[in-house]
């Protein structure tokens, strides 16, 4: 493990200082990291306030630009590096120097502006992990727009509410994409989604499917019906006043003040309705910085491969972000792990010598389960790194990645973190720290995790890359994250603590799941199952998956009119139950089962007995307590329909 990492760029005695300067001197330590590592173009005058906690505010009256951090910085010893490395599905690829990336933005940002769009404005960007979206972000952050990024197997509904709550100005897309060999058609969703809206002025589309003459037509028609502006971003931007470089470099960035929101990201709770997480500017850049440059110990001469979705936090702190502010070279694919055989990320590994390679343990089940023979024929000895994230990896998964990626020769790093936290906070530092399958680690420098005597894991100090709230929504962001432990942070996960320090994540302790690493809430199924008007009742839980991590069951109720007496018929009913979540939420949140019975067991006092449904969605017979539940006969009924 250690040929592999020589000179890491936290060695042990570096991570042994830094964790003793943050337990002395906690503030002065993130200043010192934040004037070393930030280009701020207003020195802030205060390191942290708290007078208004829990909304923090870190680096106080600094001004500085995410973006120009990514971008600007690097063109003086950087510019014909290469930043992105981009393969789509079919096999086309893309070298985009960081001076490329750099003219690409600034013309977008431009552009925006001339559309309209000004600091604070909320756009929202429904698109596949390509350059152009890449791109489409980072122009947001160089003038101060507001973006929401909605992952592209959102469905049209799921895109219309976050459009509607963020009183979006903008909706940026794309005409299609290609994945598992099928066209995704993001542009009709997208027009679908804006019907019943007023704030969108503009629908800028990105022809990234090119000279596909039915998908034209179609979108032709669809653009024809609508009553408000498509922009034909490609054509429109190909106007000589966006190829006056010199001139749109002199066009000064959008300056934020350190607090000032740069992004919005939805994400699931315990309710019916996702959070807007808010994040702010100064803090979020520090942390995505230091951390990828800690947790993935990039190095000039790195190949780094993320295979996380911009969809998803990771793929904002640690794709479009972290790596760039890090000058670091990354590979960016848009297809599907499997297409067109199960062999392709190792192909990509091969063909471009990645050496760090950041992915989910649900994708790492799946590899498994494909076969060693995918692997066996690529040389993969270009990997140094390896990385997991978005759920627990379990010491099989963690050891079968070790030995058959890394050839037992590689560290990996289990990042524990979340939408909130907009960075890693529990891993071991590389180079510093040697891993234990299946362990997340420990916190890293800087990061004050904790576990109460209920085994919940809380953070006890404000972090800079902490979210600044919930969009709209104060009370929320007090009640959800702030009320239980006087002072500290709950991200909502149990976890426990070894004698080294150690955490393991064990799971949520809320009504939160993990369906192959995507968030989602119980009761954002159920409320969309309410939409159907054949269910009159529903509970949802999760049960163990082997590929997904956890499954949804979903039992119902149905309506009084609604029969499903025959076998036919219920899994007719089923299946229209499960489209019709596709429909609300997206294919993610396709369900295992749909189970109808007369009625849900629940307490005395009304509430929905979950833990019993999970034992009986698993086929089990309910174990334990089952006093307090109101008509014990339904448990007979509900085995009688597993
Ligand atoms: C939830 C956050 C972190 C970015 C991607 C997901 C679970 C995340 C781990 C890990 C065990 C993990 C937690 C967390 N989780 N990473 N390494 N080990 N559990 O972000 O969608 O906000 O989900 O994912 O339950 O709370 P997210």
């Amino acid at each position: 493990m250690e040929a592999k990492l020589k000179q890491a760029n936290i060695s042990k005695e570096e991570a042994l200082k830094l964790r003793e300067n943050f337990k002395t001197n906690y503030l002065e330590t993130w200043a010192k990291l934040a004037k070393e590592n930030i280009f701020f173009k207003e020195e802030f005058t205060e390191i942290l306030d708290d007078s208004s906690k829990p909304e923090y505010k870190w680096f106080l009256n600094g001004k500085t630009n995410i973006s120009y951090n990514c971008l600007d910085i690097h063109l003086p010893d950087k510019a014909e590096k290469t930043a992105l490395i981009f393969e789509d599905e079919a096999g086309n690829s893309e070298h985009i120097s960081y001076k490329e990336l750099h003219q690409r933005v600034i013309r977008f940002s431009a552009y925006l502006k001339d559309i309209g769009i000004k600091k604070g404005d909320r756009v929202c960007i429904y698109m596949s992990l390509c350059p152009e979206s890449i791109i489409a972000m980072q122009a947001c952050m160089r003038i101060g727009a507001i973006h929401s990024v909605v992952f592209a197997g959102f469905s049209a509904h799921a895109l219309r509410d976050r459009i509607n709550e963020l009183e979006a100005k903008v909706l940026i897309t794309q005409n299609g994409f290609t994945r598992k060999n099928k066209s995704i058609e993001l542009f009709k969703a997208a027009s679908e989604a804006i019907l019943e809206n007023d704030s969108v002025t503009n629908l800028l589309l990105f022809e990234r499917m090119k000279n596909n003459n039915e998908l034209n037509s179609r979108t032709e028609k669809l653009i024809s019906e609508l009553d408000i502006k498509v922009n034909l971003v490609e054509e429109e931007i190909r106007d000589n006043k966006y190829q006056d470089i010199e001139k749109l470099s002199s066009i000064e960035p959008e300056w934020l003040e350190s607090n000032e929101t740069s992004f919005i990201l939805y994400t699931s709770g315990s309710t019916g309705k996702p959070k807007g997480i808010e994040h702010a500017t100064a803090g979020y850049l520090l942390w995505t910085k230091l951390s990828s440059k800690w947790v993935f110990d990039l190095k000039d001469d790195d190949i780094y491969w993320c295979t996380a979705d911009i969809g998803w936090i990771t793929g904002h702190s640690y794709v479009t972000y972290g790596p760039l502010a890090n000058g670091a070279t990354q590979l960016i694919y848009e297809g599907a792990p499997n297409s067109p055989e199960p062999n392709r990320f190792w192909e990509l590994i091969e063909k471009y010598k990645v050496s760090i390679f950041y992915t989910a343990p649900t994708a790492i089940r799946s590899f498994a389960q494909w076969g060693l023979e995918y692997i066996e024929k690529h040389d993969l000895s270009s990997l140094r790194l390896l990385g997991s994230v978005g759920e627990p990896i379990g010491s099989e998964t963690w050891n079968w990645f070790y030995e058959h990626i890394g050839n037992s020769k590689c560290p990996i790093v289990d990042t524990w973190w979340q939408t909130e936290t907009g960075g890693v906070m529990i891993t071991s530092l590389p180079g510093a720290e040697a891993a234990k399958a299946g362990v997340a680690g420990p916190a890293l420098p800087g990061i004050s995790a904790e576990i109460s005597p209920e085994s919940l894991l809380y953070i006890s100090k404000p972090w800079p890359s902490m979210l600044k709230g919930i969009y709209k929504n104060p009370e929320r962001f007090h009640q959800a994250y702030w009320s239980k432990i006087e002072g500290s942070y709950l991200p909502g996960d149990l976890a426990s603590q070894d004698e080294d320090g150690y955490i393991s994540i064990g799971g949520r302790n809320d009504d939160v799941i993990n369906i192959s690493g995507h968030r989602m809430g119980t009761a954002e199924i159920e409320t969309a199952l309410a939409k159907s008007p054949l269910v009159s009742e529903s509970a949802v839980v999760a049960i163990p998956h082997a590929i997904k991590g956890q499954g949804l069951v979903c039992f119902v109720i149905l309506s009084e009119n609604t029969s499903n007496d025959s076998e036919d018929k219920q899994k007719e009913l089923s299946q229209k139950l499960s489209e019709h979540i596709c429909y609300e939420i997206g294919a993610h949140a396709r369900p295992e089962k749909i189970i109808s019975c007369p009625a849900l067991p629940k307490t005395r006092s009304g509430k929905v007995m979950r833990r019993l449904l999970q034992e009986i969605a698993q086929g089990k017979e309910p174990s334990g307590d089952i006093s307090t539940l109101e008509e014990k006969s339904i448990l007979k009924d509900l085995l009688k329909n597993i």
